[in-house]
């Protein structure tokens, strides 16, 4: 068993983040509501208390118990957490004077804190927090000040209890994993021990011994998480373990094709499936993106379910599912901007059991395991693409001949990402069919044709994401081939909207 290091989550936008760099420590952790501790569970060894949108003096805030949690575990409070921890036990928390917001730096620090072991005077901290702690509990101390914040950290004396006002988690903050390793390594005694290898070894047994000799289907997608989750589950049942890859008519230029190859070398036993006139016929004079996200959802249902019972005595669903997906969240304002979840009710539909092997992996640590598993790169560090595929990034209607047009110019743009040594440094990127056609010269003729928008973003969550800053030269090159090759466009823009205000689709 791993120990596992528990993240009390109090909603803050950066929770996922704390679990990510302790997860980059070799460590496990795993980050639960704030009310729901796992009191019972042997593995655990230390907590972190996260930041939350809340003051603590709201009405509203979220409150926990720590009865039963405090003197058995080291506690670390992170912002809202180190806030909380020092609220309850008599101290005063107000509004800052000035909220601080950015790089601050910490300008005391008591050396022999076990916390801030081996961290410099001078260290950059990043700072996020409209409350201040301005007077701490009897029995606490200040271990670290920065010039604006007094208690940029402090310890309860006599006790495995600190709090950082800053976020250790945040890139910005230089000594954050010194800090967060302090507390992991040598305070919680954390040994390390987790890694891509050490997951699949325990992961194979675990599915070995959970599925016995019972059969697994498994949709794919192309997409990284629905192929490491393959290749896994083949490792672990081999010939039990059936995959279906759907062809909704959407994907990008010869993906089908491709990626079928792919699993093929791979071992894997999968079903392809043409399904793309049933797609393109329900589709057709659909504008709605909503509408457009529902009948993909609901044929690819209906396709995968189809073939599924063409097979027989299958007991399981295997899917892709990652972390991300499963943490509960603990949304504020509940608004849905695009519905991702493609297949949500596939389960339901089938009634099969589930079972996802990297329900507990960060992306980054999927695609480790992948490379672990030995898939090729190229499958590995793909940019991701939505399951409604091309539909969502043809604006309006969709026709076959949109779709081809589309494919084209995005194949364009993808390859010459490749080749120009661009397609790593870019989270994802693809082009988009605009419902307008402008006027052009080609040669000695007037055109009348569409326009294609480049995207290209970085992000590392798709939660925020910024346009990426492409060379000229090679934008320039894009278009002139775009222009050149595909025939019914005459326009091509790049899009620089970040992700807020902007979505990184345009649907
Ligand atoms: P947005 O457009 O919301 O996209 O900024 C964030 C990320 O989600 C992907 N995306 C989808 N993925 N089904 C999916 O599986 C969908 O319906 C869908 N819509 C957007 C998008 O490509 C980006 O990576």
């Amino acid at each position: 068993m791993h120990q596992k290091i528990i993240i009390l989550d109090f909603g803050s936008q950066t929770t996922q983040l704390i679990g990510r760099r302790v997860r980059e420590l070799n460590m496990y952790c795993e980050i639960v509501p704030y009310n729901k501790f796992p009191h019972n569970d042997p593995s655990v060894i230390g907590v972190i208390l996260s930041g939350s949108p809340f003051s603590v003096y709201d009405e509203k805030a979220f409150k926990t118990e720590l009865a039963g949690i405090r003197g058995k575990y080291p506690l670390l409070g992170i912002c809202y957490g180190a806030q909380f921890m020092a609220y309850i036990n008599g101290g005063t928390v107000e509004p800052a004077d000035s909220r601080e917001y950015g790089r601050a730096h910490l300008e005391y620090i008591d050396g022999t804190d076990p916390l801030l072991k081996g961290i410099e005077k001078g260290a950059q901290v990043w700072m996020s927090h409209g409350d201040t702690i301005t007077s701490l509990p009897e029995g606490f101390k200040i271990i670290a000040s920065t010039d604006h914040v007094p208690v940029a950290a402090y310890r309860a004396e006599n006790e495995q209890l600190w709090g950082v006002q800053f976020h250790p988690e945040v890139y910005h903050s230089e000594c954050g994993t010194e800090i967060l390793r302090n507390f992991v390594v040598d305070i919680c005694g954390g040994k390390q021990d987790w890694s891509a290898a050490s997951f699949i070894e325990s992961t194979v047994n675990e599915l070995k011994e959970q599925l016995g000799n019972d059969k697994v289907v498994l949709g794919l997608s192309g997409g990284v998480d629905s192929s490491v989750a393959a290749v896994l589950l083949n490792k672990a049942i081999g010939k039990n373990l059936t995959c279906i890859f759907v062809d909704h008519g959407m994907l990008r230029k010869n993906e089908f094709a491709n990626v079928m190859h792919d699993y093929e070398g791979l071992g894997l036993n999968v079903i392809g499936v043409d399904a793309s006139a049933k797609f393109f016929s329900e589709l057709a004079g659909v504008t709605d993106p909503e509408r457009k996200r529902k009948i993909i959802g609901k044929g690819f249902i209906d396709v995968f379910d189809e073939e599924a019972h063409k097979l027989t005595d299958v007991k399981w669903l295997g899917q892709g599912t990652i972390y991300p997906d499963c943490i509960e969240s603990l949304s504020i304002t509940g608004t849905t901007i695009k519905s991702h979840h493609n297949v949500g009710g596939l389960p339901e539909k089938m009634n099969l059991r589930l079972c996802e092997p990297l329900r507990l992996l960060f992306k980054d640590e999927v695609r480790a395991v992948g490379r672990e598993l030995g898939m090729p790169e190229h499958l590995i560090s793909r940019h991701p693409f939505p399951g409604p595929g091309l539909a969502v990034r043809i604006l309006g209607d969709i026709t076959p001949e949109k779709v081809s047009i589309l494919q084209n110019a995005d194949d364009i743009f993808i390859s010459g990402l490749r080749e120009w040594g661009l397609y790593d440094s870019v989270w994802q990127a693809g082009a988009i069919l605009l419902p307008v056609q402008s006027v052009g010269v080609m040669g000695d003729e007037r055109t009348y044709e569409r326009a294609v928008a480049l995207r290209a973003v970085t992000s590392t969550d798709a939660m925020t994401a910024d346009w990426v800053r492409l060379p000229y030269d090679f934008l320039a090159e894009v278009s002139n081939k775009i222009i050149n090759k595909v025939r019914g466009v005459n326009r091509v823009t790049y899009d620089i909207s970040s992700k807020p205000p902007a979505t990184i689709e345009w649907e």
